[in-house]
Order: C-alpha cells, then structure tokens, then sequence
C-alpha cells in the first residue's frame, strides 16, 4: 500500500492517509487501498479502536480528486460514488469505534469520510466544508444523508447549498466536532479517547454502536425491540458476568479484546 499506513498499538489501529501532493485527496487508489485497511482493521483480533486521520498538519482529506473527476463520464462516476458510498457504510456499520481525527482540512470526500466516523476529535486548524455545488456537483459519499443527521437539517441544507467552509470552533458549536484540541495534541487525545472506550466491555460496546446505527433509520418502536434482543443477549456472554462481577466487588473490570 503507498498511500496508506498502518500503526497499531495497545489495540488501537491508526489509519493514516498519505498522499501529501494532493492534500490527501482521494483518487481512486487512495479509496481502493483506505478500502482494504478498514476491511483489514475490522477482522483483526489486535484491533479494539481505529482512528483515521491525514497525513501532515494542512490536511485530513480533501476530497474526492477533483483532477480525475474532470476526466470521469456518468457510468465512471457513479461507479466512483459507489466505490466512496460503500467504503463510509463500512466505516459506519463498524463494530469497532472509528474516530476521526481532523487534523486540517475536511472537505467535499473528506468531510464525508469524516461524518462516517463515530466520533471527530479536531485541531484547531482543522475546517469542514461541503463544497461540491461550487463544482457543479453533490456531495456524492454520503454527506446529503449523514449531515442532516448531524447537524440537523437546515444547517445541512445551509453547508450543502452554500459550499461555505467552517472553522474548528463552529464544527463543534454545531456538534460536528466532539473536541477541539492544539494540533500537537490532536493524536494523543484521539488515544486517549480510544483508550477510555477499550476499558468497557467490546461485546456492550458494538452491541451500542449497533442500536445506535439501525435505530437512526427505524420508528422508536423498532429501535427499541433491537435494544431490548441485545440487551437480553449480552447475558448469554461471560463479559456481563465480569463486568457485573467487578462493580459488586469494587474491582475495575477486566475485559478480553
Ligand atoms: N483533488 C485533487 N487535487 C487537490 C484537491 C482535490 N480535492 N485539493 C487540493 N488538491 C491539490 C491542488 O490541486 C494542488 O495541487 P497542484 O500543486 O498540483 O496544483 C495541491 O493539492 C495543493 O492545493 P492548493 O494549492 O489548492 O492549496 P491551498 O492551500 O491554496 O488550498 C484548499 C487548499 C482550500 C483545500 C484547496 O486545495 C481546495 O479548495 N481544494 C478542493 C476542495 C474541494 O473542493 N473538495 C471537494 C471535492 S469534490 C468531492 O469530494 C465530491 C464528493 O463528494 C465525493
């Protein structure tokens, strides 16, 4: 892989994107092979948390490549949202927590890649846009389904048709952005952040990402017998035992990753 890199320590795996010339934009490349690290993270045993980020300190991602989309007729660009629409389900649909760590600009293919992400920890440089109407084109990852949702829809509305670009500070007054830290800071407080979910119980931990994700696009009603057959089923697994186990005995509970 050359646009990608691996790191992996304590059970947390960094994702980290590297294509400098290009602000970290992504060709179809850098998606195929960002691709195969998500597929390789979720499968594997020494993975609890990922976090993916930028390579530099002036770029997360951004944003799909627009030298090539110049030369993309309609059948290659669908294939291409395709291909970016695909690689953010499975970023959501993870069973690990993925949390993004913005470390510069998040634009276009970028920001949505972000919003795939459960959590975003952002530098203070960090910036978000969707800027694809500037280009007579839509955000085509994901992001007209997934801002909405998290910014709620007429900021969504007001990103999208504008193409403006927001700073750190607005990201998180809007609730994109979970905390704002010095970019010096910005890998250690991702870790850190990693480091507090992988003390909990794995099991409990995708089980909650699971009603989270499903329930968004069910009634309550719904959402609510997902909630209750997992929780039932988290008692058929030896992780409730120690957890419940410890509390009684004013232990910090140990949980197998
Ligand atoms: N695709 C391809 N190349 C890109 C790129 C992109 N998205 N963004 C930056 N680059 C390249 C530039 O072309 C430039 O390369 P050259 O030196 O060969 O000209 C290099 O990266 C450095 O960029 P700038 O000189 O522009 O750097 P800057 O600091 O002046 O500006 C920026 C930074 C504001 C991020 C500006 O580069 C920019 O506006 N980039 C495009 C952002 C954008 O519109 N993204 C959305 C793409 S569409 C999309 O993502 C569709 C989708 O939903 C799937």
């Amino acid at each position: 892989m050359s646009y990608i890199k691996i790191n992996n320590d304590n059970l947390i795996s960094e994702i980290i994107i590297d294509r400098p010339e290009a602000l970290n934009a992504m060709n179809s490349d850098v998606l195929s092979e960002l691709t195969d690290a998500m597929k390789k993270v979720k499968s594997d045993d020494k993975t609890g948390v990922v976090i993916i980020t930028g390579a530099g300190d002036k770029a997360f991602i951004a944003g799909a490549d627009i030298k090539a989309m110049q030369q993309m007729n309609a059948k290659e660009a669908f294939d291409y949202g395709k291909a970016g629409q695909q690689l953010t389900m499975m970023i959501e649909t993870s069973s690990k927590p993925v949390i993004a760590a913005v470390n510069g600009f998040a634009l276009g293919g970028g920001c949505e890649l972000a919003l795939a992400c459960h959590m975003r920890i952002v530098s203070e440089n960090a910036s978000f846009g969707q800027p694809e109407v500037k280009l007579g084109l839509l955000p085509g990852w994901g992001g007209t389904q997934r801002l909405p949702k998290i910014v709620g829809v007429g900021k969504a509305i007001e990103l999208i048709t504008t193409g403006k670009i927001i700073n750190a500070e607005e990201s998180y007054r809007i609730g994109l952005a979970n905390k704002i830290c010095p970019q010096n800071q910005l890998m250690s407080e991702s870790r850190k952040l990693a480091s507090s979910i992988l003390k909990n119980g794995p099991r409990a931990i995708s089980s909650s990402l699971r009603c989270i994700h499903d329930g968004l696009t069910m009634s309550i009603k719904e959402g609510m017998d997902i909630e209750v057959e997992e929780f039932g089923e988290l008692f058929r697994h030896d992780e409730r035992m120690e957890g419940l186990t410890a509390f009684i005995e004013k232990r910090d509970p140990e949980f197998r990753h």
